[in-house]
């Protein structure tokens, strides 16, 4: 279809030229011969053959002429299709009907099909929310040039569908509806106003949790005392418990046998170890909510490890969502790992998606019988600084998407559950933050390790 060249202005100008040549034939040749051939007989004959001669040469002309305006529409439509091919977002041409009739590069390879085999659909078959009732409302409603502007889901051929954008423009062309559309992919900019959100309420969240954690803390600290204070006061020998014990007329070992029996003296020590868990979980929260400067301070890595391990886990368990519990975990830290100096909640950060990562990663695999999920977290010395390492034996990533985790967005979660930015934050927060180094590798299906190295003292190379 050509939409640059106007067939009625070709055969307006064709028939000009071919009635300007007709004119001057008839006015000019019966003179030229006649001026040229006196005899009357050799002339007769001649005048035969000049009507031939006519048909040949204007058959020539008219030849000449269709062939340049071909050519120039050859070329027009080369342009055209050059100009759509250029341009980076998909765009469509359809009938009234909803027929596709022409689309660009961008719209075949954004779907996945191939040219031809776009042009055999309708624009239900790649918008799954239109359908050709709609589509012949909307066209009916419109008028001609005018420009409307929606929302719209596109599906590829491989079945998943992405959010456009498209700008719509109607015309008509000989008496016949036509839609031009440019559907912009506007999945960054859905996932970043989606980030934004979620950004936000993890930012009231943050608040709202070192606020909780803050008010926890109180009651905590009584039931600890309170339960260290009983534990003293039942099984401790001390003078003032012998001393009151006598008062009452009570048989302390009688008792404390009868607690014992009752597992109450167990009991005690059970809310003990959990008010102690509570208590480090609601410290490392405030560690982590803290909305303090960034500021570079001299942190023991291992501790700091513990920590993000404890809110990882504390947070999965909660969530229920990757069966943390079953993964068995081990730690190796050389002897006295050397201090480092680094921003603590950032660093606290990247640990912990490393860990959430391996755990999600981990719930996908299906382990054979005798194996299970496992963790590795490593600390080491290095010449210059220090080594963590994240290792799980979970699926492991393929190796042509090795190099892609690092990338923003890149995620292989469902939509909604991973923003694909985990990774490539800490990255970010690793190499340029602290001028140390973050590499990954994997054997498919065997699992990931992530290895970063962060120098032992970053703070003179980082601008904090
Ligand atoms: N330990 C791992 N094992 C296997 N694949 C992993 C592992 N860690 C990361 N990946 C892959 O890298 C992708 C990117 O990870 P990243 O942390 O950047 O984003 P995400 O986890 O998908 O989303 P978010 O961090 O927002 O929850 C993941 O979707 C996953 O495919
Ligand atoms: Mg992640």
């Amino acid at each position: 279809m050509n939409f640059s060249i106007r067939p009625s202005t070709i055969a307006l100008k064709i028939s000009a030229k071919y009635a300007l040549f007709g004119f001057f034939w008839i006015l000019l040749s019966d003179r030229l011969l006649n001026f040229l051939v006196r005899d009357p007989a050799l002339n007769q004959q001649i005048q035969t053959y000049k009507g031939w001669l006519y048909v040949l040469i204007t058959a020539a002309i008219i030849y000449i002429l269709v062939d340049r305006y071909d050519r120039n529409v050859q070329k027009s439509q080369n342009a055209y299709r050059r100009l759509l091919d250029n341009i980076a977002d998909p765009i469509y041409l359809a009938d009234s009907t909803g027929r596709i009739i022409d689309i660009n590069e961008a719209a075949a390879e954004r779907l996945g099909y191939s040219r031809k085999e776009i042009l055999k659909f309708a624009i239900s078959d790649i918008a799954p929310d239109t359908n050709e009732i709609e589509w012949r409302k909307t066209i009916a409603r419109t008028a001609s040039d005018q420009r409307l502007i929606f929302e719209s889901r596109h599906r590829r051929k491989d079945g998943t569908t992405y959010p456009v954008e498209v700008v719509t423009c109607i015309f008509e062309e000989n008496g016949q509806k036509f839609c031009l559309g440019v559907a912009r992919d506007i999945t960054q900019r859905t996932r970043t106003l989606e980030l934004m959100v979620q950004h936000e309420k993890m930012n009231s969240l943050g608040g709202m949790a070192a606020g909780i954690a803050h008010e926890i803390n109180n009651p905590l600290a009584v039931i600890m005392g309170a339960t260290q204070n009983m534990r003293n006061r039942i099984l401790s020998d001390s003078p003032k418990n012998l001393h009151i014990a006598q008062e009452c007329d009570l048989d302390l070992d009688k008792m404390r046998e009868y607690l014992r029996k009752r597992d109450i003296a167990n009991m005690l020590a059970k809310i003990s170890e959990a008010g102690g868990r509570a208590s480090q979980i609601v410290s490392s929260m405030l560690n982590f909510s803290h909305n303090g400067p960034r500021k570079m301070q001299t942190c023991n890595i291992a501790k700091l490890m513990d920590e993000s391990l404890e809110l990882t886990s504390s947070d999965l368990r909660f969530r229920n969502s990757s069966r943390f519990t079953q993964i068995q975990i081990s730690k190796e830290y050389d002897n006295a790992v050397l201090p480092v100096r680094c921003i603590r909640s950032e660093i606290q950060q990247v640990l912990m998606n490393l860990i959430r990562n391996a755990s999600e990663a981990m719930a996908e695999k299906e382990y054979t019988a005798g194996e299970g999920p496992r963790l590795d977290l490593r600390i080491k010395n290095s010449r210059g600084g220090v080594v963590l390492e994240v290792e799980n034996n979970g699926p492991g990533i393929p190796r042509n998407r090795l190099k892609k985790v690092f990338e923003p967005f890149y995620t292989s979660k469902e939509v909604g559950k991973g923003t694909g930015l985990g990774l490539s934050i800490s990255y970010f927060i690793i190499t340029e933050q602290h001028k140390g180094s973050m590499t990954v590798s994997s054997t498919d299906g065997k699992g990931a390790k992530f290895t970063i190295r962060l120098p032992e003292d970053s703070c003179e190379c980082c601008d904090v």
